[in-house]
C-alpha cells in the first residue's frame, strides 16, 4: 500500500542566507524523501521562509526597506541553494502569506472556542524612543551578580547567571540606548497548563514510534516539570509595532512569530495543494496520512509541546504530527557553529568554488544516523571519504568494465547469472540479500549504516574484479567469453549500487541510468527487475575532490591575502562577498565604481588594536594567527599576511581592525575580525597603522 507522506523541514528565518546547518537538515530530509518516492509512496515535501518577528522587522528598518521587501530579497536567493544542492522540495512558501493568515487565525479561533485562550496583563520593558516593548535580547545593562557591563536582559555572558531583565542594573535599550520603562499591556496566552493539554500531550508523546526515545524523554521532562514547576501557559501575543499576523478582534495585537511559524508548514502545503489540485483538507484528514517534521534539537520544545497541542485542540481537518524527526547540530572540525552568527562552511562558497553538491550530500549522509547526535564536518575526512568511496569504490566498478563492453561487445550485456563460474557472478545474490537491510536503514534515517552496507558490497565486488582481472582477460582471445561475463557482472553491480545510492546521489544516478538504459524516475523495485542488456558508452560520473578546493573553502577570500585592490575592498571580501561584488566596490584602476552611503560606512566598526601575540599557522602558507587587544577584550584573527610579516615583528604593533565582522569559521579556528592591509597589483601587503598616540580600542571614524 503506498503511504501518504506530508514532509517538512524547519522553516528558516527570512533574515539571512542559509548556513551549513540548514543545508544539512535539508539533505537529511531530502534523502529520506527521495527514498520514499523510490518506494512508490505519495510524498509532498514542502518548506517556507519564517518571515515574521521583531528581528526581521528591525533589520528591515535598519536597511530602510519594508519587512516584506527584506523577506522577498531573501526568498529570491533560496533557489540557488535548493537547486544547487539538489533539494527536491515540491514547494517553497512564506509564513507571510494569505494562507498562513487564514490558517493561523482559524486555529486561534478554534483554540479560543475550546476555552484554551486566556488574556492577562503583563509588565514589560518599553523603549520610549522606539515606541515598542522590548524582548529580553534588546535590553542590556549591568549584571546584577558580577557587575559586568553591557549584558543581555536574560543572562550574563561573563558569569553565566540567569535573571529577569528587571534585575539588570542601569538597564538600557539595545535599540536606542534609552532607559526602558516598565509598562503594562494585555497579552494572550495559550493555556498549556490546562489538564486537557497535559493529558493529551502525555499520550501523544508516549505513542510508540512517534518520537525518538531521547526526544520523548526530553518532552516528558518538560511536561512533568520538576517539583512544582509545571508547564506554563504560553504567551502568544505581541504588541504593535510587530511584523506578524493580526490577532482577530484584538486591535494592535499580533501573534508571536512562534505561533504562526509551524502553521507555515500547513500554509505552504495548502498553497501547493491549490496549485496541484490536491484536496488539502481531505489529505490531512485521511487516516493513513503521515505528517512528518524534520527539525534540529534546538526547537524540540516548540514541536513536541506547543505544536501538537495547538493542532489537537484546533480539531479536524488539522492532524497532529505523526513523527517529529530530530537531528543534532553540525560542527566543523569539532567546533560548534552558531546559528545566529552563521559561522561554519558557507554553502554558497562551496557551490561557487565549483564543488560537487553530491560530495557534500554523500559525506553528510555517510555520517548521519537516526539519533540526535551532532555531526562533524572534517575537511580531511571529507576528501578521503568522497575520493575513496565514491570514486575509488563505486564509480570504479563501472569505469573498469564499461569500456570493454562498448568496444568488445557492442554495448551488450549478458544477463545476470549467479551460477556462472566467475568470481563476480555472486554479485546479484549478495546485493539482493543486503537490500532489506539497506531499505530499513534508509527508512530509519540510519543513512550512515546504509552507506556502510552499500560500500561493503562495492568492496566485495572490487575484490572479485581484482581476482578476475578483466584487463588481463582482455589480452587473451581465448578468454573473451569470460571477459564478457565479468564485465557484464560489473555493470549489473554498478546498476544495483546506483539504485541503492540514488536517494543520496540523485544527479549521478540519473546520468548512470541514462548510460544503463534504466527507466527514470528510478524505482527501488528496479533492483529486482530484469535489467536492460544494452548500455551506452561510459562517461565519467564523479570527479575526485581536489584538497585545494577544500582549502579554498576555509581560506580567507583571495583579497584578504593581498590580491585585490584597496583595504576597503578586502574588508568587503571578508564578509563572504564574491570577487564580482568586490570589484564593484573598487575596480582595477583604483577608481570607485559604486558609492556607499554614510550609513553603510557607519556599519563598519573599525578599531585600533594591539597585536599581543602572533604565530604562524601550521598547515597554511598564507596565514598568521594574531591575538589582538581591543582595550576591553581580546580577539583571535587569522590574517593572510604571512608572506609579508614575520610573527615576532608584529607583537606590540598597533593595527586597524574591523571589529564587527561576523566571526568566520576557518580550517584552523574561528577568526573574530579582520586586520586592514593595503595592497596593489604587484606583490606586497602593507599593514595599516595609526599615528602615535592612538590606543587599543579607539574607534576609527
Ligand atoms: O529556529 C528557527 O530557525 C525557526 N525559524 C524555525 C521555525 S520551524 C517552524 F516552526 F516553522
Ligand atoms: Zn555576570
Amino acid at each position: 500500500m503506498p503511504r501518504k507522506l506530508f514532509v517538512t523541514t524547519a522553516l528558516p528565518y527570512a533574515n539571512g542566507a542559509f548556513h551549513i546547518g540548514h543545508i544539512m537538515e535539508y539533505i537529511q530530509a531530502d534523502v529520506w524523501v527521495r527514498f520514499q518516492r523510490m518506494q512508490g509512496h505519495e510524498v509532498h515535501f514542502v518548506g517556507a521562509d519564517d518571515a515574521h518577528g521583531a528581528p526581521i522587522m528591525l533589520k528591515a528598518e535598519s536597511e530602510g526597506i519594508t519587512p516584506q521587501e527584506l523577506v522577498a530579497r531573501i526568498a529570491a536567493d533560496r533557489p540557488r541553494y535548493l537547486q544547487g544542492f539538489h533539494l527536491s522540495f515540491d514547494h517553497w512558501h512564506s509564513t507571510d502569506s494569505p494562507e498562513n493568515v487564514e490558517l493561523s487565525q482559524d486555529i486561534y479561533r478554534r483554540l479560543k472556542a475550546a476555552g484554551l485562550i486566556d488574556s492577562r496583563p503583563v509588565e514589560q520593558f518599553f523603549d520610549p524612543v522606539k515606541g515598542m516593548f522590548l524582548a529580553d535580547r534588546y535590553i542590556k545593562g549591568e549584571c546584577p551578580k558580577c557587575h559586568a557591563k553591557d549584558q543581555y536582559g536574560d543572562a550574563c555572558e561573563v558569569c553565566g547567571s540567569v535573571y529577569a531583565p528587571t534585575e539588570l542594573i542601569e538597564p538600557y535599550s539595545a535599540l536606542s540606548g534609552a532607559r526602558p520603562e516598565l509598562r503594562t499591556s494585555e497579552h494572550f496566552f495559550f493555556r498549556l497548563s490546562d489538564p486537557r493539554c497535559v493529558q493529551f500531550l502525555k499520550s501523544w508523546i508516549d505513542s510508540p514510534g512517534r518520537l525518538q526515545p531521547q526526544v520523548a524523554n526530553k518532552a516528558r521532562e518538560w511536561l512533568e516539570g520538576k517539583g512544582d514547576q509545571h508547564l506554563a501557559d504560553w504567551d502568544i501575543s505581541r504588541d504593535a509595532p510587530y511584523f506578524g499576523i493580526p490577532i482577530p478582534d484584538a486591535p494592535g495585537k499580533y501573534f508571536y512569530v512562534w505561533l504562526d511559524a509551524p502553521i507555515g508548514y500547513l500554509a505552504s502545503f495548502k498553497s501547493y495543494c491549490a496549485k496541484r489540485g490536491i484536496d488539502f483538507e481531505g489529505f490531512l484528514q485521511a487516516p493513513d496520512t503521515e505528517q512528518i517534521h524534520f527539525i534540529g534539537k534546538d526547537i524540540i520544545y516548540f514541536h513536541t509541546l506547543f505544536w501538537p497541542a495547538m493542532l489537537h485542540f484546533a480539531g479536524p481537518p488539522y492532524r497532529v504530527p505523526d513523527h517529529v524527526f530530530v537531528h543534532g547540530f553540525i560542527t566543523v572540525s569539532g567546533e560548534k557553529m552558531s546559528k545566529s552568527r552563521g559561522t561554519g562552511i558557507s554553502p554558497l562558497r562551496y557551490l561557487e568554488l565549483g564543488m560537487n553538491p553530491e560530495w557534500l550530500r554523500y559525506y553528510i549522509a555517510a555520517k548521519l544516523n537516526g539519533r540526535v547526535e551532532d555531526l562533524d564536518f572534517n575537511p580531511d575526512d571529507f576528501v578521503a571519504r568522497v575520493n575513496s568511496d565514491l570514486v575509488g569504490k563505486y564509480v570504479n566498478i563501472a569505469s573498469r568494465a564499461a569500456g570493454f563492453i562498448t568496444k568488445r561487445f557492442d554495448g551488450k550485456l549478458l544477463p545476470p547469472d549467479a551460477g556462472r563460474p566467475v568470481a563476480t557472478a555472486q554479485w546479484t545474490t549478495l546485493a539482493l540479500e543486503a537490500e532489506p537491510r539497506i531499505r530499513d536503514f534508509y527508512e530509519e534515517r540510519e543513512f550512515g549504516r546504509a552507506v556502510r552496507e552499500i560500500m561493503e558490497l562495492a568492496d566485495r565486488m572490487n575484490e572479485a574484479i581484482d581476482r578476475e582481472k578483466p584487463w588481463e582477460l582482455a589480452k587473451d582471445p581465448a578468454q573473451t567469453e569470460r571477459l564478457h561475463q565479468v564485465c557484464s557482472d560489473c555493470i549489473h553491480a554498478f546498476r544495483q549500487l546506483t539504485l541503492f545510492l540514488a536517494p543520496i546521489l540523485p544527479k549521478t544516478a540519473e546520468r548512470a541510468a541514462d548510460m544503463l538504459g534504466l527507466a527514470t524516475p528510478l524505482r527501488w523495485s528496479q533492483l529486482r527487475e530484469d535489467p536492460p542488456l544494452v548500455i551506452k558508452p561510459y562517461q565519467h560520473l564523479i570527479q575526485r575532490v581536489d584538497p585545494k578546493q577544500v582549502d579554498a573553502l576555509f581560506e580567507p577570500p583571495e583579497s584578504a591575502a593581498g590580491k585585490a585592490g584597496a583595504a576597503k575592498a578586502s574588508a568587503a571580501a571578508s564578509t563572504g562577498q564574491t570577487k564580482k561584488a568586490q570589484n564593484a566596490v573598487a575596480s582595477k584602476e583604483g577608481t570607485v565604481d559604486e558609492f556607499i552611503s554614510i550609513d553603510d560606512f557607519a556599519k563598519l566598526d573599525l578599531r585600533i588594536a594591539k597585536v599581543v601575540q602572533a604565530e604562524a599557522v601550521e598547515g597554511s602558507d598564507k596565514l598568521l594567527k594574531l591575538t589582538l587587544d581591543l582595550g576591553t577584550q581580546q580577539r583571535t584573527v587569522f590574517s593572510g599576511i604571512r608572506s609579508a610579516y614575520a610573527p615576532q615583528d608584529l607583537v606590540g604593533r598597533l593595527v586597524l581592525m574591523v571589529a564587527n565582522l561576523a566571526p568566520r569559521k576557518m580550517r584552523f579556528g574561528v577568526s573574530e575580525g579582520m586586520v586592514l592591509c593595503a595592497s596593489g597589483e604587484g606583490p606586497g601587503i602593507y599593514l595599516l597603522s595609526p599615528d602615535s598616540g592612538a590606543t587599543p580600542g579607539m574607534k576609527v571614524t
